[in-house]
């Protein structure tokens, strides 16, 4: 069973507010998210930061492309992301031009699912070269209630994971969700607010990583 990493995602509105914490939690943590908010506030000029503090972590630029794949993928690629993200809804001609830019580099994509999307368009998008997906409930559906995740995610995740994708997990996840997931193939966990906005981010990262390897560690029989 893999063992899913964990990611910090960083979505504050300026850069210095988002270092403090990941300075703390940085040891725990596997992955760094340069958040859609971080990215709109402070350009790829926080991504740039994020690599030179960290150069040995993979980097997510949460850019969320829709259009323009080739130069936003190129600007993110450029500034020292390891991976972009592009949303469902962006035609396959976007992902097929980020997939291009992502082979100059080095990196990966990871498409973003929002509602609506189709098992179709996810194999069209494995065919292409496409990695990762991010599986994903939304900030506004938190808002208006959705507070957990359903069977329909878990069927989901097995069935992305069968296609070959390493899929992510996101959106306001917190500690106690972590056992919600025993026996799916979770590639990754996103975390945002519950370690960056916890008194201490690095017990808060430590804390996730036990859960998670509480919850899929091997159990010898
Ligand atoms: C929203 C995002 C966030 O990065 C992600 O949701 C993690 O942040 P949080 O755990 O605070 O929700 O991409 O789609």
């Amino acid at each position: 069973m893999l063992i899913p990493k964990l990611q910090m995602a960083l979505d504050n509105y300026e850069l210095p507010s988002a270092l403090g914490p990941l300075q703390k939690a940085h040891e725990h943590i596997d992955i760094i998210e340069a958040g859609t908010i971080l990215c709109l506030a402070e350009g790829m000029h926080a991504v740039r930061i994020l690599r030179s503090l960290y150069p040995h972590k993979p980097i997510l630029a949460d850019v969320r492309i829709a259009e323009a794949g080739s130069l936003i993928a190129k600007m993110a690629f450029e500034a020292g992301a390891s991976w972009v993200s592009v949303v469902s809804g962006a035609t396959l001609t976007t992902v097929d031009a980020v997939l291009n830019q992502a082979a100059r580099w080095q990196g990966e994509v990871q498409v973003e699912l929002i509602d609506p999307w189709t098992y179709e368009q996810a194999r069209e998008w494995r065919a292409m070269g496409v990695q990762q997906i991010i599986t994903h409930r939304s900030r506004d559906a938190e808002a208006k209630g959705q507070q957990t995740w359903s069977a329909q995610d878990l069927d989901d995740i097995r069935r992305l994971a069968d296609m070959g994708f390493l899929v992510t997990v996101t959106g306001g996840v917190t500690l106690e969700d972590i056992p919600r997931f025993a026996g799916a193939p979770v590639g990754i966990f996103i975390a945002g607010r519950a370690i960056r906005d916890a008194d201490d981010p690095a017990l808060a990262a430590r804390a996730f990583q036990e859960a998670i390897a509480r919850t899929f560690a091997p159990t010898t029989a």
